[in-house]
């Protein structure tokens, strides 16, 4: 067989990827983009131009699971009939579980390519081998080694990136997957961190996002292990043309008093913070081995908001975890409603095989489930509206992302706070910074006029 080169193997073929999940994976799919990009694919907007579809999948509930099989499953047709000239890669947290790739193998047997969360610097390798080879490349590794450094990103925008400073977890709530299938936490190293945004601050990046699992547990060693994450927020404030740093994910039992004064101290860090409650009982609390009570959240809440009181919160918030009582569900709304979340994710809690509270035998009925966690939005819903009605008025800096896929002549963007703003502004205002009047504001988003 002929031996193509990579530029040779790359040519003319066009790639798709469709990213499900969290942030995570979709810098991981930004990674993916540019490493394909750099060796000559050619990047298109839709999985039926495409000549190879990748499916970055996410396995935090079972509905993602059930959606990327269902997506997966109507590609059989084409790729049965173009055979060589279609290629279908699979990679991301499903991956890295032993039951979904024995599903892959026996269900799905056609698909092209399968590798996991800890190897995915290797995809231009697995296509060069299943193109020079012509075999099936299945490679997951099963922990993470050495981070890859130095991987090219194609950006979904120009002006804010995402950085990760850290990979995998070491909490195991009890309910969650995530440390399992992105293995323990491995901090990146702060040189190597400053780097990266320097060379984005260089690109015109003028937003950063630092992501990890927890990022208060971030510990970065060079030359000693000792920059924590607030050092590296001051570190990364430091370099010209970063306008702002956002982070996600903050863990409450990890939040230092010097991350909070880094609120105040630096103006670049925006007075926005996400912090999972989960749930508002102490006794579901400690089953989901969260290892902080009520009582103690609501007193960092209140400390936050003291050294800030500007300050954006939001929160992720489990309904129906096994065992479950109406009046633990109660003590959920009451918190809610006590810290005024400006916005807050919520899931229904969904079993997830390998994790300890699946084995539980007190699961809450589907019915049950879904009537609280109906309840749970509707609260969430009138207080989200309540703290975005006090806006108006204001005048906010909004970094402008671009015009607005929801209504034309309007742009879409970010007050300092994530709320996302709805305003009229003249041409050309892509990637700026504006001051924007709040003239109105729903549930969701403010909307607005450039001042
Ligand atoms: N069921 C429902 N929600 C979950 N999350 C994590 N695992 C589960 C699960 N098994 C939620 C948590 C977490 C967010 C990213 O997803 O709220 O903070
Ligand atoms: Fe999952 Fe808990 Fe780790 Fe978050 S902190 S990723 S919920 S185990």
């Amino acid at each position: 067989m002929c031996i193509g080169t990579e530029t040779d193997l790359a040519k003319n073929r066009t790639f798709h990827i469709t990213t499900f999940g969290c942030q995570m994976n979709e810098h991981d799919s930004e990674i993916m983009a540019g490493m394909l990009a750099e060796k000559g694919y050619e990047p298109v907007n839709t999985r039926d131009e495409a000549d190879i579809v990748i499916f970055n999948t996410c396995s935090i509930r079972e509905n993602a699971d059930k959606r990327f099989f269902g997506t997966l499953g109507q590609l059989k047709h084409r790729k049965l009939e173009e055979r060589e000239a279609f290629t279908v890669c699979v990679c991301g947290c499903m991956m890295q579980q032993q039951h979904i790739i024995d599903t892959l193998k026996s269900k799905y047997p056609w698909v092209d390519i399968v590798f996991g969360t800890h190897n995915l610097h290797q995809l231009p390798i697995l296509l060069d081998n299943l193109y020079n080879e012509n075999k099936k490349q299945i490679e997951v590794w099963q922990d993470g080694g050495e981070i890859v450094e130095g991987l090219p990103a194609k950006r979904l925008f120009k002006h804010k990136s995402f950085v990760n400073i850290m990979y995998g977890c070491n909490n195991f709530c009890s309910y969650c997957i995530v440390p399992y299938t992105r293995g323990r936490e491995r901090s990146r190293r702060p040189e190597d961190i400053v780097t990266e945004v320097r060379k984005l601050a260089s690109d015109g990046v003028k937003e950063i996002t630092l992501l990890g699992q927890n990022v208060n547990s971030y510990r970065g060693c060079g030359e000693k292990c000792e920059t924590d994450f607030t050092d590296l927020i001051y570190m990364l404030s430091e370099i010209d043309g970063i306008e702002r740093i956002r982070f996600m994910t903050s863990h409450p039992k990890d939040l230092s008093d010097k991350l909070i004064d880094a609120f105040r101290n630096c103006d670049k860090l925006c007075k926005y913070i996400h912090l999972p409650v989960q749930a508002g009982s102490n006794d579901v609390l400690k089953a989901m081995n969260r290892k902080y009570t009520r009582e103690s959240y609501l007193k960092l809440v209140k400390k936050i908001r003291t050294a800030v009181p500007s300050i954006a919160i939001s929160t992720d918030i489990i309904v129906g975890f096994p065992g479950e009582t109406e009046k633990d569900f109660e003590d959920t709304l009451d918190l809610a409603r006590e810290v005024g979340y400006d916005s807050a994710f919520t899931f229904l809690y969904s079993i997830r095989q390998g994790t300890p509270a699946a084995k539980r035998t007190d699961q809450i009925p589907e019915e049950i489930k879904h009537q609280r966690f109906n309840r749970l939005v509707e609260v969430i819903n009138s207080i989200s509206a309540e703290k975005n009605r006090e806006y108006r008025g204001t005048t906010q800096m909004v970094l402008a992302d671009g015009v607005s896929r929801s209504k034309e002549g309007t742009y879409e963007g970010r007050t300092d706070s994530f709320k996302l703003v709805n305003f009229v502004g003249e041409p050309g205002l892509e990637g700026k910074i504006i001051p924007v009047k709040i003239t109105d504001s729903n549930t969701f988003s403010l909307t607005g006029e450039r001042e």
